[in-house]
């Protein structure tokens, strides 16, 4: 259990290889070869203060209890281990833990399905049709909407609860429809990862409506915010699709204006919240479009970086890698900013597949050679020894999002994750969660659990905590005086925290 902080004395190892071999192991070698092994984890050189020390303490005594447990949520789907997690003395102490930012998160799965039910959808002025595959479309409008193909007639949900027997259920019902998560079997309900990520884009497709709607598009974002807030999350880098926002006599605003609300809610937000650091937007595209497409959206991301200098951080693409297109088939746009002199950095998802030695899972390499600043999710990093490599030496960090990984079907028992690897050899990794409302969690905390007590197992400590906090401000895209400025506030808020656990 404890904690080494000075570097093992690798000679001592080596020398004893030659001198130990034919006698039984040394266990002082045995100790120096442990020693070396927890220092080289993530968080293993992180030096302890005597209360982070008692605190630590008081963690492994859970994490024993935890592991002992015949259910250990780590290993099980998140939608069965949610409820465990949230009576688990670990969680809550991550609850209260200053986490630092959350750098990879998408735009419009920030808050949770029930608010878009019980606050969006009660609003006036709002039609729901029924699609022939069982999902459902909204549309505030103060006319009544022309009818979408395949779609039933638009009605008045106002009209059709007033006339409906159990309001309740009928919210229950479109709530289902808002959120992958189900209280059924998951792996019945989501069998492939074909048939969740139908669902997955279905879910997008029946929420668009409701959260690109100018009033609910930046009440939506500022309870996103919120929600992050309490969950001590201090900033955000949010990917962002910058849809065209609608009013209700159906005119529509264009991109900057959309760039702009977000900044404008920013600023309120941390106005009323000033330990609030701030947001970043990476403004993203459906990686499902062609070339002469993609090179306009690299045109106008370039404009946007131009006009929002501080407020974007750079671009990225967004929807299923295994079938869009890779990386490699967008060069020529993707080198329009370096050909014309322009600062546009990437933040690119790629290795978020399972599918080894395809052109997919070129995606990792070529991220890398298009100058990625860091790797959303890198799942295949492992199989590619080379662009891990390049990622450690340029300290280009991955985005480790457990529980997307495994609602999404690239694994099914977390202890298992490659990032397990990773971080048993400190790789850059921070830990964010992706697209918390469309798997039932909320905020980062969740996807800390399963990094600290699945990934990490008996091994990671409050040490391993501390670094991947610290990693969310040092690998973020704010510049170095205001990463600076981020730390010591992180530091106040690490230091009250710790101060308050401390018995
Ligand atoms: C929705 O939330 C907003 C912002 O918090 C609040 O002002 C509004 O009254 C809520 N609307 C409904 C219908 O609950
Ligand atoms: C309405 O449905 C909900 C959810 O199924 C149920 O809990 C509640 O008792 C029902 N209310 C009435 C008045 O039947
Ligand atoms: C989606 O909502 C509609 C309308 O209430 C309902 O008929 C349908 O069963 C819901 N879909 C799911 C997956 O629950
Ligand atoms: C690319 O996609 C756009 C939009 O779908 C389409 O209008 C255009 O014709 C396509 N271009 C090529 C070269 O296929
Ligand atoms: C990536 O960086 C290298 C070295 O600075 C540079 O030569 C190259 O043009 C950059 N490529 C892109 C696409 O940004
Ligand atoms: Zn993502």
């Amino acid at each position: 259990m404890a904690i080494q902080l000075q570097r093992p004395h690798a000679a001592v190892v080596f020398l004893c290889f030659l001198t130990c071999g034919l006698s039984i192991p040394d266990p002082r070698q045995r100790e120096a070869l442990m020693q070396l092994e927890a220092y080289m984890q993530t968080g293993g050189q992180m030096v302890l203060t005597d209360a982070e020390q008692r605190l630590d303490t008081l963690l492994f005594k859970m994490k024993q209890e935890e592991m002992a447990r015949a259910d250990f949520p780590p290993s099980m789907h998140f939608f069965r281990a949610r409820d465990l997690i949230r009576t688990s003395p670990i969680f809550s102490l991550l609850r209260k833990m200053p986490k630092g930012g959350a750098l990879h998160v998408h735009d419009f799965s920030m808050v949770d399905a029930e608010w878009l039910v019980k606050n969006a959808t009660y609003r006036p002025h709002c039609y729901m049709c029924r699609t022939d595959s069982q999902s459902v479309r909204f549309i505030f409008s103060s006319q009544r909407p022309r009818a979408l193909p395949l779609c039933s007639p638009w009605v008045l949900l106002e009209e059709l609860r007033a006339k409906t027997i159990n309001a309740t259920e009928l919210d229950n019902s479109i709530m289902r429809n808002l959120t992958l998560f189900t209280d059924q079997d998951p792996e019945a309900a989501y069998p492939s990862q074909d048939v969740v990520w139908g669902t997955f884009e279905q879910t997008f497709l029946a929420l668009w409506g409701l959260v690109t709607y100018a009033p609910v598009f930046r009440d939506y974002y500022y309870q996103g915010l919120t929600q992050f807030y309490r969950d001590n999350v201090m900033y955000l880098e949010l990917r962002a699709l910058l849809p065209q926002v609608y009013e209700l006599d159906g005119s529509t605003h264009d991109r900057a204006w959309t760039l702009k609300t977000y900044q404008d809610v920013t600023r309120q937000f941390t106005a009323e919240h000033p330990d609030f650091f701030g947001t970043r937007i990476i403004v993203t595209i459906n990686r499902g479009v062609n070339a002469s497409v993609m090179t306009k959206a690299v045109e106008e991301a370039m404009k946007l970086k131009k006009g929002f200098p501080d407020f974007m951080a750079g671009f990225d693409m967004v929807g299923r890698e295994d079938r869009g297109r890779p990386l490699w088939y967008f060069r020529d746009a993707l080198s329009l900013p370096v050909e014309e002199g322009v600062t546009l950095p990437f933040f690119f998802h790629a290795g978020e597949t399972d599918l080894e030695g395809t052109d997919v899972d070129q995606n990792l390499l070529d991220a890398l050679l298009l100058n990625t600043s860091r790797i959303g999710h890198g799942f295949a990093l492992l199989h590619h020894p080379v662009a891990k490599d390049l990622s450690r030496k340029r300290g280009v960090a991955v985005e480790v999002c457990p529980i997307s990984n495994q609602v999404l079907k690239l694994v099914k028992d977390l202890r298992n994750h490659p990032a397990a690897a990773l971080m048993s050899e400190n790789h850059p990794m921070v830990i964010s969660s992706d697209d918390p409302a469309m798997f039932g969690s909320s905020g980062l905390s969740y996807d800390f659990y399963e990094a600290f007590v699945g990934f990490g197992g008996i091994k990671s400590h409050i040490g391993s905590l501390k670094q991947l906090a610290l990693n969310s401000i040092r690998y973020s895209s704010l510049p170095s005086e205001q990463q600076n400025k981020a730390m010591s506030e992180w530091q106040r808020r690490w230091n009250k925290f710790v101060s308050e656990n401390d018995f």
